[in-house]
């Protein structure tokens, strides 16, 4: 079911009106809809109901706190990748043992922290990472669960930056090489073998991808035990796609899961996955307002309040974000737009040659399927203001992120004492 629908012509989030909440909080701001991502969470959960599963948010598709807690209220683990996201997840109440640390360049400190709140897993991207695990490991007298992130060379079909699967990405340990890390990890002190971890990437839209991957990691799986390993985990990562148009449709969790369970019928693990996109992608929209139309002898532009520093996906992936009216307008004409932002690089651009309604200066538009990587990327370049995020329940709806005030922006700079 869908919750930001048109009621009279007016965008609602569930019952609560997308106007309503611009004339609260300004624009622009992130908005959330609560049944969205329960929903999806639900989906996807249910999908392995009749399977050991564990499914661990990936806190950096969306790391506010309210999301979080609405997670972990459904039974979410979390999937992090810095102390700050394990801090994050335990202050929304995510318990340490559903916590799995992903993350490509754990630091000493960040080690520590997580042994010392005692997280599920650690998933080792390098063999001087888990070597420097054992040794903090050993000073702390605690033991490290770990699985070994493997590289199976899969290209996940999706586009390049976020791609992880494959012999040339920085992260995992290419999966030839594995065996051999995993004889060392049981040779190192401190270190409990339970799991192998694979990630192939984000923004998948086919199974054949995750199929192949899984093969691979699953016979890998049974090696290891041959060579006499423990491993009581499988944790298959994220990266099932969202339909960011009408035109996608990639599968669904019920179908993705098939595949999973199919595979891993009679292995006896329990299965991990860490999505983001999915649960927290459509569940979210980035409201701005038209600042201004201005035509080129080129071509026909809109500008709006919000800029790539609040939603950086299109400039940085050519990421297609669907751009809706708030209000539909009366006559049904439309143009062809560029959508830019007010930010001074040529790259702030939302859309080219998108179809629209002919908007007016001050009309609300939004951006659909913004709630992952959306607010979690955003940040204050040319010195704007980190926007707020709102979470809605039904009608009613809560600011769960504050607009940054100048004067918070202008007071993370000191001063040397020279001037
Ligand atoms: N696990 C690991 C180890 C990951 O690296 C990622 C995403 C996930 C899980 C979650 O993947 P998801 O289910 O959300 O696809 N900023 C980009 C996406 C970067 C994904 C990074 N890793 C974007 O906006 O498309």
């Amino acid at each position: 079911m869908e919750h930001f629908t048109y009621a009279q012509g007016n965008l609602q989030a569930e019952d609560v009106s997308i106007a309503t909440i611009a004339e609260s909080v300004g624009t622009p701001f992130y908005c959330y809809s609560t049944a969205t991502l329960v929903r999806h969470f639900r989906v996807f959960k249910e999908a392995f109901q009749d399977v050991p599963a564990l499914i661990c948010y990936a806190l950096k598709a969306n790391s506010n706190q309210a999301i979080i807690k609405t997670l972990a209220k459904e039974g979410a683990g979390a999937d992090v990748v810095s102390e700050g996201e394990i801090r994050r997840a335990l202050a929304a109440g995510i318990p340490a043992n559903k916590i799995v640390f992903s993350g490509m360049g754990k630091t000493i400190q960040e080690i520590t922290y997580a042994l010392e709140v005692g997280i599920l897993q650690f998933n080792i991207e390098s063999e001087s990472e888990l070597e420097a695990l054992s040794h903090i490991a050993q000073r702390k007298n605690k033991t490290a669960e770990i699985a070994i992130r493997v590289t199976p060379d899969v290209d996940g079909g999706t586009h390049a930056k976020i791609t992880t699967g494959t012999k040339i990405s920085k992260f995992g340990i290419d999966i030839s090489q594995a065996p051999a890390l995993y004889q060392k990890a049981a040779s190192l002190p401190n270190i409990a073998v339970k799991s192998v971890s694979c990630h192939i990437g984000s923004q998948i839209t086919a199974l054949e991808p995750f199929q192949k991957a899984f093969s691979r990691v699953i016979d890998l799986v049974k090696d290891l035990r041959a060579a006499g390993h423990t491993i009581e985990r499988l944790d298959l990562g994220g990266g099932l796609g969202i339909p960011y148009d009408g035109d996608q449709t990639p599968p669904t969790p019920a179908e993705y899961a098939a595949v999973v369970k199919n595979l891993t019928r009679n292995l006896g693990c329990t299965l991990m996955f860490e999505p983001g996109r999915l649960i927290v992608g459509n569940a979210g929209i980035l409201v701005s307002r038209v600042i201004s139309l201005k035509k080129t002898p080129a071509r026909e532009f809109l500008v709006v309040d919000a800029g790539m520093n609040d939603l950086v996906r299109p400039t940085l992936y050519d990421a297609f974000h669907e751009i809706v009216p708030v209000k539909i307008p009366k006559a049904d004409t439309r143009r062809t737009f560029d959508v830019v932002g007010p930010v001074c690089e040529t790259g702030d651009v939302f859309a080219r040659d998108r179809v629209l309604p002919v908007f007016e200066t001050g009309d609300l538009i939004a951006f659909r399927s913004a709630g992952a990587y959306g607010a979690s990327m955003s940040n204050t370049y040319n010195s704007r203001q980190l926007v707020p995020e709102v979470l809605v329940k039904g009608g009613e709806f809560s600011v769960i992120r504050e607009r940054q005030t100048y004067e918070q922006l202008i007071a993370q700079d000191k001063l040397p004492n020279w001037l």
